[in-house]
């Protein structure tokens, strides 16, 4: 690739994966990346982000496909997971509302996810997942997916913040030398141990290059 690649050039070609491949979200893209996008986008496309998202989605289909209620995606940066939870014909999901703290996300998610928005399945709202009152949602979340566990102080805390019962997919990894990391766990055994999950429906670990990543299915 050259400096001088015309943007047009990115739209054209994800127009043409998409024509190839049929997949929704490849043209949602092109459409976002026309139109402007953020410059660190790539980072949340890249295949590390994409292939610890589709093993999410991958074992949400076998253990929850059908949740009751909206799913809340926290730390949801770009809105990616809400386009490919929206778009596996595997689930059944009513709604996704994705919540973060940076008021630069929900513009791009509400871009990205546009034809959902056009039929009420998405939403983004800026807040602090730390002190955002689940139990005044209306209606009751179906599911709270968090895949930034790493990121916070208090995962325990954060959890006694929720209803006991209500349905979680977390995820964490073992990458102790990023330093916005504050919460990581050295195993899955610890990462089950830091939830404290009173039911759990998938437990397992994605050996990445640099770190493993770790995700539970279950109940609060
Ligand atoms: C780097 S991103 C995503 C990393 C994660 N491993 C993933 O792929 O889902 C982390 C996001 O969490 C958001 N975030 C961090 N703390 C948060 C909080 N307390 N409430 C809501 N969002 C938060 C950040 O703004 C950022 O967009």
């Amino acid at each position: 690739m050259t400096h001088d690649t015309p943007p047009d050039a990115f739209y054209d070609i994800l127009r043409g994966v998409a024509a190839l491949t049929g997949n929704s979200v490849v043209a949602d893209l092109a459409r976002l990346i026309a139109d402007g996008m953020p410059q660190d986008l790539w980072i949340a496309f890249n295949h590390k982000q994409i292939g610890s998202k589709r093993w999410l989605v991958d074992a949400l289909a076998q253990v929850m496909p059908q949740p009751q209620g909206p799913v809340f995606v926290l730390g949801a940066w770009y809105g990616v997971l809400a386009a490919l939870l929206l778009a596996d014909e595997r689930l059944a999901i009513p709604a996704v509302v994705s919540v973060d703290l940076d008021p630069a996300c929900a513009p791009v998610a509400e871009r990205l996810n546009r034809r959902h928005v056009a039929t009420g399945r998405f939403r983004a709202l800026t807040a602090d997942m730390t002190t955002l009152d689940f139990a005044a949602q209306e209606p009751a979340p179906g599911l709270v997916i968090n895949t930034s566990c790493e990121h916070l102080a208090d995962v325990p805390g954060w959890l006694s913040t929720l209803s006991s019962g209500t349905p979680l997919l977390l995820q964490s990894n073992d990458y102790v030398r990023e330093p916005d990391h504050r919460s990581c766990v050295p195993s899955l055994e610890a990462f089950q141990a830091q939830a404290g999950l009173s039911e759990t429906l998938f437990a397992g670990a994605l050996p990445t290059k640099n770190y493993t990543r770790f995700m539970l299915i279950g109940r609060r």
